[in-house]
């Protein structure tokens, strides 16, 4: 019978789980074998490290965060980056994780990653490793699927965190500042501010000034309101044009830079109490939400299904109301920003949202 092989790769997020046992299920109906790989890409290669998956080795996972299989960041396999952001993987793994499908008899292998995890699925696909793709980062922020799944439990969890930090600022009078993942995109801090009742928001994709902030909050006490919620995303720029949140010469630094200085700088100029609260990892731990589960589930199914009809070198992604493929090449290193003329945006200016860019 054929044999099926799935990996996590990348930074975990929840429905991982669900997309495994989306994965395993659909095999077990077609007579299909399933094996996972450990680690990412790291369980392709020296040592070899995988489980046979079957829908009762993957029974009680579909609500469980994480992954089974474990998933590696940077491991040796995006070790080398070539021309144009292509990563060239040394040779002799590339000739490695051959040898491994080839003695495993795996007739398609299921790559669930990100950006850069993708990108070295492309590259197995350049090689002849019979590869599928499924998208994978709860920032939402791939152009070439509509949804990616994590991102619906992600901001539910940054929902309920600007939920509690509403009542203590309320009590307290003062400014909450969260902070919330979103390296290039503002998707999460969007989406969680205008559910959380957020007062200023912070992106990305939208030119802010602290002076503008300022004014949201002074605009609102003048108004009896003692209190601000802010939410910023922890790859929005400085004023200045410069980056803290997420990237420095091409390094990831930690969270907390952005929100630490907007914090900072409000109480500075404000003379007023303001907190920081940094969601970090919070956001990419624990149960996959309703959404999250079907979508993954669903993602899990359909790139079984791609391997069925050999569409190689594919990456599933969701088109509402359509299910569709595109080739992995066309989809990696494409990021969807927020549009900031957008609906979302719009309606949140239309509520009195403030986005750090214009009077309030
Ligand atoms: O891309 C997903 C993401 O969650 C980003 O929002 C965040 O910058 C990054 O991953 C954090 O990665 P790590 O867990 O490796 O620090």
């Amino acid at each position: 019978s054929k044999r099926i092989g799935i990996l996590t790769s990348g930074g975990d997020c929840p429905g991982l789980n669900a997309v495994i046992r989306g994965a395993v299920k659909s095999c077990h109906q077609l007579g299909y074998d399933c094996v996972g790989f450990l680690k990412g890409y790291e369980g392709l290669y020296d040592p070899v490290q995988y489980v046979n998956l079957t829908p009762s080795s993957t029974k009680g996972i579909l609500n469980q965060g994480g992954t089974i299989l474990g998933s590696t960041n940077k491991g040796r396999f995006a070790a080398v980056k070539g021309v144009e952001d292509r990563v060239e993987i040394a040779p002799h793994l590339i000739e490695g994780v051959k040898e491994t499908v080839r003695q495993l008899g795996i007739d398609g292998l299921i790559c669930v990653g990100g950006d850069g995890s993708l990108a070295i699925a492309q590259q197995f696909h350049e090689s002849g490793i019979p590869v599928v793709g499924v998208p994978k980062t709860i920032d939402n922020d791939l152009q070439a699927t509509a949804f990616t799944f994590g991102f619906d439990s992600a901001i539910e969890c940054a929902t309920d965190a600007l939920d509690r930090l509403h009542t203590t600022a309320a009590s307290h009078e003062r400014i909450m500042v969260l902070e919330v993942m979103g390296r290039h995109a503002g998707w999460i801090a969007l989406h969680s501010g205008i559910a959380g009742g957020g007062d200023v928001i912070l992106i990305p994709e939208i030119d802010w000034t602290f002076e503008h902030i300022c004014e949201k909050i002074l605009h609102r006490e003048s108004q009896g309101k003692k209190f601000t919620l802010v939410v910023v995303a922890e790859g929005a720029h400085l004023p200045e044009g410069g980056m803290v949140g997420a990237e420095q010469d091409g390094q990831q630094v930690k969270l907390g830079g952005i929100g630490k200085i907007v914090t900072d700088e409000i109480q500075k100029r404000l003379h007023r109490e303001a907190r920081l609260c940094i969601l970090g990892h919070l956001q990419r731990g624990g149960k996959p939400t309703t959404f999250d589960r079907v979508l993954a589930t669903q993602f899990g199914a359909h790139a079984v299904r791609l391997i069925v009809q050999e569409k190689f070198g594919e990456m599933i992604c969701s088109r509402p109301p359509d299910m569709v493929s595109v080739p992995i090449l066309e989809a990696v290193h494409k990021i969807r920003q927020v549009d900031p003329t957008g609906p979302a945006v719009r309606a949140a200016r239309a509520l009195g949202i403030s986005f750090g860019d214009r009077t309030a």
